[in-house]
């Protein structure tokens, strides 16, 4: 009796969610979440890597609310599905919910994210292990940009865009149009230029 009822923990841990059915994941299925405000080079760098290494890459939008993007999620979406167009399995969505209740409803097996520098891995090692409690069917992975991104972040971006500096070497075409929109907007927002992965 006791062994069985560990038994039966033991299979809802592995489905994960409190769920009583078992969540399908493909592990040839990688969601790359982030809040892409806006999607920079880096990003595409990292983006471009994982493509040839799963049948479908999903950049997962996150509306990231407590961040008060300076890109509205529509438009975020919109960015990333631009400077992205020339990767053909991957796939742009925006989400509003818990990453690991995307995950099972795409039933991707895999979480993607980048690690820039020895700073970024504090963060995202509490991100990983508290993402392995929630949905334990998935493993995170990451991959490094090339050297050339390392030091770029879309906080930096918008602060130099903001300022009137030139970010055609960090970004898409279609994100620097976009970014010259917002300067021109009254009362737009500059983002902070403080490196923020710690804080992220
Ligand atoms: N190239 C360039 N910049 C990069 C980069 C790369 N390869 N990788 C990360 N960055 C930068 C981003 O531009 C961003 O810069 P900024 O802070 O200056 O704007 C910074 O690193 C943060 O990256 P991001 O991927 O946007 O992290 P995030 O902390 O905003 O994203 C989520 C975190 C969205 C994955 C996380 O909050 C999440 O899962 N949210 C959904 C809700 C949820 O499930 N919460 C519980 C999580 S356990």
């Amino acid at each position: 009796m006791r062994l069985a009822l560990s038994r039966r923990r033991c299979k809802m841990a592995q489905w994960g969610m409190g769920t009583d059915k078992p969540a399908r994941s493909n592990p040839r299925i990688a969601v790359y979440p982030g809040t892409f405000d806006p999607i920079t080079n880096g990003h595409g760098d990292l983006v471009a890597r994982a493509a040839p290494l799963f049948d479908k890459v999903i950049v997962a939008v996150a509306k990231s609310s407590g961040k008060t993007p300076r890109f509205e999620l529509a438009e975020r979406v919109e960015l990333a599905r631009a400077a992205l167009a020339d990767v053909s399995n991957v796939d742009v969505r925006g989400f509003d919910t818990l990453l690991a209740r995307f995950m099972t409803e795409c039933g991707a097996g895999v979480i993607l994210r980048g690690l820039r520098a020895v700073s970024d891995f504090e963060y995202e090692f509490q991100l990983a292990s508290m993402n392995r409690h929630l949905i334990p069917q998935a493993e995170t992975l990451f991959l490094t940009p090339a050297e050339e991104w390392s030091f770029i972040s879309s906080s930096l971006v918008r602060e130099i865009a903001s300022l009137g500096g030139d970010v055609s070497n960090f970004v898409h075409p279609a994100v620097q149009k976009a970014l010259r929109r917002h300067r021109r907007k009254p009362g737009g927002r500059a983002g902070s230029a403080v490196p923020r992965k710690s804080s992220r």
